[in-house]
């Protein structure tokens, strides 16, 4: 029997089996808990609960560590390449050229939008919420593509994934091009990955976006870098959703919602608010620090702290060096670069954060990347979901595939009344 744990509860004693990782934490297997001590855990946050085994990214919190397929994602900033990563996430192993180009093709075969699916963007509000909009008509994917509301072969997956894969660009390109009142740029099939998300957002019927090679590789990187993160918020839920042999169109578009949240992708967005704040002089960058070190203060230093990084986020050295790199090429500046390391420097040098160790996240330098690029910032979380959904859709794909898999069902700890009986009208 390999290593176990005893837990010892009155005149019980329970061995619980140990399952050993490739790296990082071991986990003890509760999953006879119940049966054998009549009781379960509480883990309300899931902080110390592993809902699977996964093998597609490591993130290990106290080193600043990030690995897709075990590879570092350092390794992928040279000269980046969004798509070889999609693959490398989706199939388990870097794409040889051919696979590669087979992938890319597919994927420009499937950047057309159904015309119906067009024609649903004239009644959405010009003011909608990019992410509202992004969530919706990803479900709506499942009308127009009902082929695939059943993906059981692994045919049928990478259909079903590269259409989402290559029509969020699309659906995201639309939403803003709607939300500025301009018209819509189809798709144009000599472009590459991103350089056709660029085109549909910032070319005009009657003069075509100039995609330069600085602006197309931060654009890549930044996909790579937001690409997957093991269990986070957005991908758990993709995974609750899909434990139900849901399609993966509605797991995905519940992903987008779980990830709207300000506290985790919507921080891009309250990151450069927060920037713009201090740089307009509404606030001073001290005494943001301040406020969000007041618990009373409803302020939070966005883009700061992590649910598992103990460490500078490796993604955010990264994005922090692309952007200086990016402005030097276009020889431009951007005072929020400026006002963010303040920032930074502050937060670094204050026992509050030091102690806690809260340190930058992805979303601290991602807007002010984005911004560079020239992206609206009410666009900036639907950017992190395009990067993301080769991750949710890898780890739908690891869950969907797995022989042993469960729906996935939590239990609670409940603290409410006792029984009691019905009161009627007349009597209360
Ligand atoms: C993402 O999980 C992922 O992998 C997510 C993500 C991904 O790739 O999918 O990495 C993407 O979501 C990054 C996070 C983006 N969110 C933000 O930047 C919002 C600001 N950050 C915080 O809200 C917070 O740090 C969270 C939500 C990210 C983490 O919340 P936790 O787990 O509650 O933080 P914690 O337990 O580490 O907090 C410890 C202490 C607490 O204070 P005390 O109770 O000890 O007094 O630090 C405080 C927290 O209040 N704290 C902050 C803070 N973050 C934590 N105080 C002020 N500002 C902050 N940003």
């Amino acid at each position: 029997m390999g290593d176990t744990v005893t837990v010892i509860h009155g005149d019980k004693r329970v061995e619980l089996p140990i399952v050993c990782s490739a790296d990082g934490d071991p986990a003890i297997d509760i999953s006879q808990l119940r049966a054998k001590t009549g009781m379960i855990t509480y883990d309300p946050s899931l902080a110390n609960t592993g809902i699977c085994q996964s093998g597609i990214t490591f993130v290990d919190g106290e080193r600043g560590i990030l690995r897709y397929r075990g590879i570092p994602i350092e390794q992928f900033t040279e000269k980046p390449d969004f798509v070889e990563v999609v693959w490398l996430l989706i199939f388990g192993r870097l794409p040889k050229r051919d696979e590669l180009a087979e992938f890319s093709e597919l994927l420009t075969e499937n950047e057309l939008l159904h015309e119906g699916m067009k024609q649903q963007f004239q009644r959405i509000p010009v003011d909608a919420p990019p992410m509202a909009i992004l969530s919706a008509t990803l479900t709506s994917l499942a009308f127009f593509h009902q082929e695939f509301l059943e993906v059981e072969d692994k045919e049928s997956i990478v259909q079903a994934a590269a259409r989402l894969i290559s029509k969020v660009r699309t659906i995201a390109a639309f939403a803003c091009r709607r939300s500025l009142g301009l018209p819509f740029m189809y798709p144009d099939p000599k472009f590459r990955y991103c350089a056709n998300f660029l085109h549909m957002m910032f070319s005009i019927p009657y003069r075509q976006y100039v995609v330069t090679p600085e602006v197309e590789d931060a654009l890549n990187l930044l996909f790579i870098l937001h690409a997957d993160h093991e269990q986070n918020c957005s991908t758990s839920t993709v995974r609750i959703v899909g434990s139900a042999r849901a399609n993966l169109f509605a797991s995905c578009a519940a992903g987008v919602c779980a990830l709207w949240g300000p506290l985790h992708g919507g921080a891009n967005v309250e990151v450069i608010h927060m920037l713009e704040r201090i740089h307009a002089g509404g606030i001073s960058p001290e005494e943001c620090v301040r406020q969000a070190k007041d618990k009373t203060s409803p302020l939070k230093l966005y883009g700061f702290g992590h649910r598992l990084y103990r460490n500078y986020d490796p993604r955010a050295k990264i994005l922090k060096v692309a952007c200086e790199r990016v402005f030097a090429r276009m020889n431009r500046k951007d005072p929020l670069l400026d006002t963010a390391r303040r920032l930074e420097e502050l937060a670094l040098a204050d026992p509050y954060f030091v102690d806690r160790k809260l340190f930058p996240n992805v979303d601290f330098y991602s807007g002010i990347l984005l911004r560079a690029i020239g992206i609206p910032t009410n666009m900036f979380t639907v950017c992190f979901a395009i990067g993301r959904l080769p991750g949710w859709i890898a780890q739908w794909k690891e869950q969907h595939t797995d022989p042993s898999g469960k729906i996935l069902r939590p239990r609670q700890v409940y603290v409410g009344p006792t029984e009691t009986n019905y009161v009627p009208m007349s009597q209360r």
